[in-house]
């Protein structure tokens, strides 16, 4: 099991510190696990329960990892933030009363840099098999802006990927060595295109490829 040190974790909430997020959920996984998933950030449940992926985007995401024989206690889950963006709106109540309330919202480049050490340190020690981002906030934090997830969905990238090489940094230098990505969609993504889901299951398959490949070369 890694965990990331207590002296990171609050580095990455005074980072944080001023923008409109809440809390902060720990990553989960072992040590060189087949799989390294990178979300977005937590959203309400997540903060909620303290653990990636534990709203309706986690039950489609543990039914992909089912799909190819694995699941949550396998992997190792962390995302692109840590702490739940959030902006306020209003809620019509069932007795027609407006509340003020807040909502998910994807996080922005300037909260994406303020945890990237997190998820440097990450990349640096967890050594999975291969890295697998969930939708564009992750893809663009390794390989930058133009990667594009419809483009480059279910294809085993090896690339070198961008780090904070100090803290005062604001721009991300690229790393010496490549690593095995594979870029997917975000799993909630199917909830607003339905259509998504053929390619998702599609590259899930393709991961369990992979795997397999890594596995028996190694045999
Ligand atoms: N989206 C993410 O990227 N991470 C979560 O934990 C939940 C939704």
């Amino acid at each position: 099991m890694i965990s990331i040190t207590d002296d990171l974790e609050e580095l990455g909430k005074q980072r944080i510190n001023g923008f409109d997020v809440q809390g902060f959920v720990r990553s989960y996984g072992p040590y060189n696990p087949s799989l390294m998933l990178i979300g977005e950030a937590p959203g309400e449940n997540e903060i909620d329960t303290g653990i990636s992926f534990t709203g309706r985007a986690g039950k489609e995401l543990m039914k992909s990892l089912a799909s190819i024989g694995l699941s949550r206690e396998d992997v190792y889950i962390t995302s692109s933030v840590r702490s739940r963006p959030f902006k306020w709106g209003t809620k019509k109540e069932r007795d027609g009363t407006l509340v003020k309330r807040t909502y998910n919202r994807a996080p922005k480049a300037p909260e994406i840099l303020a945890h990237a050490p997190l998820l440097d340190y990450e990349i640096k020690h967890v050594q999975p098999q291969l890295i697998v981002t969930l939708g564009t906030i992750g893809l663009q934090r390794l390989l930058g802006r133009q990667a594009k997830v419809t483009e480059l969905h279910g294809q085993k990238l090896e690339r070198s990927i961008q780090y904070l090489e100090t803290l005062d940094d604001e721009v991300y230098s690229w790393t010496q060595e490549d690593y095995a990505i594979v870029p997917t969609f975000h799993p909630a993504s199917i909830f607003y295109r339905p259509s998504l889901r053929d390619l998702l299951e599609q590259d899930w398959q393709r991961i369990g490829e992979y795997l397999k490949e890594i596995n028996d070369k190694k045999s």
